[in-house]
């Protein structure tokens, strides 16, 4: 069943291309153009999934939320709509105030964690018995169409990735991504947000997206081997990023974290030298996610910041960009994107890298200690 692959985690992160191939599919058509009179995106939502709607709250865990910070950045800069995003765990115990035209999102690839279920029920029964504008209008976000979560809800968006086993989320974060690229482009063009021209040209990229991934997968997975077997006795890993990749930076730590048991911390770049920098020296590694777009220039900059505590750089950087390689001990290239597509090429060399580092270190990869696939108590 793992079709030649060692593990299950490395088979799923090659399914990626397929996987965005297949969501692409279903939900975008593939000859919109700017002079079309209908939607690009058909999610089968009824009319009053979008009536009055002001705001949008998504619960979520783990991986999922990291997707679910994605799609908060998609639907504000996209969409223009305020969004936040929750811990499902957090959520449930010190809800937000409740909010009229609001939109619940639960995301869980399960659709079987109980800290999500529960947020999501919370909410349920308190809009139950309120006026129409405070009603339920909940929308889940998942890959499996049979769980409790499809039955609790009032929408869903079926992300299509099949089974995953690795207890490492890879193919369902991609998948959940592209499923925020399609509600946010959806929002942007029923509220107009978005010209017909820019529409057209992030449709057109998103397209270009398996193709894309497949030849990351390509050109790097040696490299990203050989380069693993150097951090054998490291002990720490930091990870930035910033905008729509500063949680990609969280999802780059988290599934190191997870199975090869390294210390792993996530943050925004920015955010370094307001104290995390502190534990920069020769021995922590600072991994950056450098793509082209509005913080590039940010990015490097803070890059240089480690580079004065004599941390080794590795960059998630555009491939043939010279500055890049000058500043970055190890460059990982992925193909120049629209900032706003970059975390469906920047996450993969980050996969990668966690997997082949645990691998190295002869670790059970696909069923990490202490982990459940599936957290069903809270
Ligand atoms: O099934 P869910 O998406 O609700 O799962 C949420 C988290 O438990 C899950 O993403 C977890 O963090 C994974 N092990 C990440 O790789």
């Amino acid at each position: 069943e793992k079709q030649g692959f060692r593990h299950f985690m490395l088979k799923e992160i090659y399914e990626q291309s397929s996987v965005v191939r297949m969501v692409l599919e279903t939900y975008i058509s593939n000859d919109w153009t700017a002079a079309s009179t209908t939607s690009p995106i058909n999610l089968s939502l009824p009319a009053e999934f979008y009536t009055d709607l002001e705001q949008v709250q998504i619960v979520a865990c783990g991986t999922s939320w990291h997707a679910s910070l994605v799609g908060k950045y998609l639907l504000e800069q996209l969409a223009q709509i305020p969004t936040q995003v929750h811990y499902a765990s957090e959520f449930r115990y010190a809800p937000p105030p409740l909010m009229p035209n609001t939109l619940i999102v639960g995301v869980t690839q399960s659709g079987e964690t109980a800290d999500t279920l529960s947020a999501i029920a919370m909410d349920k029964q308190r809009r139950a018995e309120k006026t129409p504008q405070f009603r339920p209008r909940l929308l889940g976000i998942t890959n499996r169409m049979q769980s409790s979560l499809a039955r609790l809800v009032d929408y869903t968006i079926d992300i299509q990735a099949g089974i995953e086993i690795g207890v490492a989320a890879t193919k369902t974060f991609i998948a959940q991504l592209v499923a925020f690229y399609c509600l946010a482009l959806d929002l942007a063009y029923r509220r107009q947000t978005l010209s017909a021209t820019q529409l057209e040209q992030i449709i057109g990229q998103l397209w270009q997206l398996p193709a894309q991934i497949e030849s990351i997968l390509e050109q790097q997975e040696r490299q990203i081997e050989e380069l693993a077997h150097e951090f054998t006795e490291t002990q720490d890993f930091i990870f930035i990023g910033r905008g729509i990749n500063y949680p990609i930076a969280l999802e780059g730590a988290l599934k190191l974290k997870e199975i090869s048991y390294i210390h792993a911390e996530g943050y925004p770049a920015g955010e370094m030298k307001h104290g995390p920098i502190a534990l920069l020296d020769a021995k922590v590694p600072v991994v950056a996610i450098a793509m082209p777009g509005s913080v590039y220039e940010k990015v490097l900059s803070n890059v240089q910041e480690a580079k004065a505590r004599d941390s080794r750089l590795i960059g998630v950087a555009p491939m043939h960009d010279e500055h890049a390689k000058e500043i970055f001990d190890d460059t990982l290239p992925v193909p120049v994107v629209d900032e706003i597509l970059s975390p469906i090429l920047s996450v993969i060399p980050l996969q990668l890298l966690a997997y082949h580092i645990a691998a190295r270190r002869g670790l059970d990869v696909d069923q990490p200690r202490n982990l459940a696939k599936s957290v069903t108590v809270e």
